[in-house]
C-alpha cells in the first residue's frame, strides 16, 4: 500500500494559464480558482506509487456473464505525459455496466474490465506541472472505455489530469462517484450538440464549448462524432437562455444534471418524470414544469399545450419509444431565420425521422479525445463543486467492495433504487 508524506502543499491553480485557449471567458477562468483552500490539500508533486505490482480487479469473461473477481491482476502503468494513477476507494454503477454484458455491446476484447465512475486520490502524477497533485482526491468521468488501464472496476486505474476533477473538502469521495458520467454525457449534450453557452451563467460560468472545439485541430477528433461536434455552429440554431428545453426522464442521474445546468445557463426547462416519486426534488431544483409520465399521451399534450405547440428543443434519456413521444411536442415548421426545431436521444431516437427536426447524439469521445475540452470540463466542475452550485445527486452506498458489484448491478438493473445513484465503497 502507498505511504504518503505529510508534506501539505496547497495546489497551484495558476499553472492552468498556459492550457486554457484564448476562448474562454475571463470570469470562468476566475471562478475555477476561486478557492483552493476548498480543495484537500496536496502533496508536493512526487511520485507515490502503490508498493505492490498486482491488484484485485473485476474480470469480464463473455457477455451473458457476471463479473469474475480476481486478485492478482497487473495494476495499470501510466505512459504518457498527461496521465495519473488513482487509487480508487468509491465507484458510482451506471447502468451501461450490467447493459453492456447483458447486450454485448462495449467490450472491446475478452477477458475486460468494465466500470465508468471512479473516485479516490491520487497515487503516481507524471507530469510535474499537472494542473492535478499526488494527494489530490478526485473524481473520474472514465468514457475512455476501450482502455482497459481506465476502467473503474480495478483497485487502481489510469486517468488523464484533464479528465479527473478534483473533489471539495466539503465533499465525500463516495457522494462524487455519483455524477461523473452523467456530467460529462449533460454538457456535451447541451453545450456541444445544441450549442448552449454556459459562460453566461452568472451564479457559475462555465466554457463556450461551440467556442473551444472550433479551436481545436479537426482531424484530432474521432471520425465518427465530427459532424455532431460542428453541429450547433450556425448561432440561429444555438439553444440560448430563454429557450424551453423538455427533458423526457428527468429523474435519472443525467436528467438531474442536465436540469441543474439548463436552469443555471436561464433555460426554461419542461421535467417528465414520476411526480408523485421525483417531484419534490426536481421542483427544488428550478424545474419550471413537472410533467407526470404515467400518462404518456397526457405528457404530451401537457408539454404542447404550455409551449404553445412551439418547442424547439428537447432531451431524451430514457430511450427510442420515449424520444418518439418527444419528437412529437416539437414543432418542426419553418422558422423565419431557417432554424430547426432539435432532438437529442442519450439512449436512442425514433426510427422514423419528422421533416423540420434535426437529430442529435451526445458525442462523448471529445471528453478523453480533445484536451481542451475535458479540461475545461473539469474546471468547470471543480468550481460548480466548489461553490455548491451544483447539487450531487443522491446516492446509496453499498459496502462489500469489488466483490459485491454483481450484486449491487442486480439491484440497479431491478430498478428499485429510483432517482438516485448506487456507489460501492472500496474503502480507504
Ligand atoms: N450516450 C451516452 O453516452 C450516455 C451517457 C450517460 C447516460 N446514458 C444513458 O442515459 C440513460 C440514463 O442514465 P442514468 O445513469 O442517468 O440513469 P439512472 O440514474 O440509473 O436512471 C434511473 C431513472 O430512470 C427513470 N426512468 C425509467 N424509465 C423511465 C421512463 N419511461 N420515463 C421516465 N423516466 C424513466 C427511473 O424513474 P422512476 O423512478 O420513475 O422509475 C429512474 O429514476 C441510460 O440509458 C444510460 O445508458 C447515455
Amino acid at each position: 500500500m502507498a505511504t504518503l508524506s505529510t508534506t501539505y502543499t496547497l495546489p497551484a491553480p495558476a499553472q492552468a494559464d498556459d492550457k486554457f485557449p484564448a476562448v474562454f471567458h475571463h470570469e470562468f477562468l476566475l471562478e475555477q480558482r476561486a478557492d483552493p483552500s476548498s480543495y484537500t490539500p496536496s502533496q508536493t508533486p512526487t511520485t507515490v506509487p502503490p508498493q505492490k505490482s498486482t491488484q484485485s480487479a473485476l474480470l469480464l469473461h463473455g457477455a451473458g456473464q457476471q463479473y469474475t473477481l480476481v486478485t492478482d491482476h497487473a495494476i495499470p502503468t501510466i505512459s504518457k505525459s498527461d496521465e495519473i494513477l488513482v487509487k480508487i476507494q468509491a465507484i458510482g454503477l451506471n447502468p451501461v455496466d450490467w447493459k453492456g454484458p447483458a447486450y454485448n455491446f462495449g467490450i472491446p476484447s475478452l477477458p475486460w474490465i468494465n466500470g465508468r465512475d471512479l473516485a479516490g486520490t491520487v497515487v503516481q502524477v507524471n507530469d510535474p506541472s499537472s494542473r492535478v497533485r499526488v494527494g489530490d482526491r478526485v473524481l473520474v468521468p472514465s468514457t475512455d472505455y476501450r482502455d482497459i488501464r481506465k476502467a473503474a472496476f480495478q483497485q487502481y486505474a489510469v486517468a488523464t489530469h484533464f479528465n479527473a476533477a478534483r473533489i471539495p473538502s466539503s465533499a465525500s469521495v463516495q457522494a462524487s462517484a455519483s455524477l461523473g458520467v452523467a456530467f460529462v454525457a449533460s454538457v456535451l449534450a447541451l453545450g456541444v450538440s445544441l450549442g448552449l453557452d454556459f459562460s453566461k451563467s452568472e451564479r457559475c460560468p462555465g466554457p463556450n464549448l461551440v467556442d473551444v472545439v472550433r479551436g481545436i485541430d479537426v482531424d484530432s477528433i474521432p471520425l465518427d462524432v465530427r459532424e455532431q461536434c460542428f453541429a450547433a455552429v450556425p448561432v440561429h440554431e444555438r439553444l440560448k437562455g430563454g429557450e424551453w428545453i423538455a427533458i423526457w426522464g428527468a429523474s435519472t442521474t443525467t436528467g438531474y444534471i442536465t436540469l441543474q445546468l439548463a436552469k443555471l445557463a436561464g433555460l426554461k426547462v419542461i421535467c417528465v418524470a414520476d411526480i408523485a416519486r421525483h417531484g419534490s426534488r426536481l421542483h427544488g431544483l428550478g424545474a419550471d414544469v413537472l410533467v407526470d409520465r404515467q400518462d404518456p399521451e397526457r405528457a404530451v399534450a401537457v408539454i404542447r399545450g404550455v409551449t404553445g405547440g412551439k418547442l424547439r428543443y428537447a432531451i431524451d434519456i430514457v430511450g427510442s419509444e420515449t424520444a418518439t413521444l418527444l419528437e412529437r411536442t416539437l414543432d418542426g415548421s419553418p422558422r423565419e431565420d431557417g432554424s430547426h426545431a432539435h432532438l437529442l436521444g442519450l439512449t436512442g431516437l425514433p426510427k422514423e425521422r419528422k421533416p423540420g427536426v434535426v437529430y442529435h447524439t451526445v458525442p462523448i469521445k471529445l471528453f478523453h479525445s480533445s484536451r481542451e475540452v475535458g479540461e475545461g470540463m473539469v474546471g468547470w466542475l471543480e468550481g460548480l463543486l466548489a461553490s455548491g452550485v451544483l447539487v450531487l445527486p443522491e446516492v446509496v452506498r453499498h459496502a462489500g467492495g469489488l466483490g459485491n458489484v454483481n450484486a449491487s448491478l442486480e439491484v440497479l438493473r431491478g430498478g428499485s433504487v429510483s432517482g438516485k445513484r448506487i456507489v460501492v465503497d472500496l474503502g480507504e
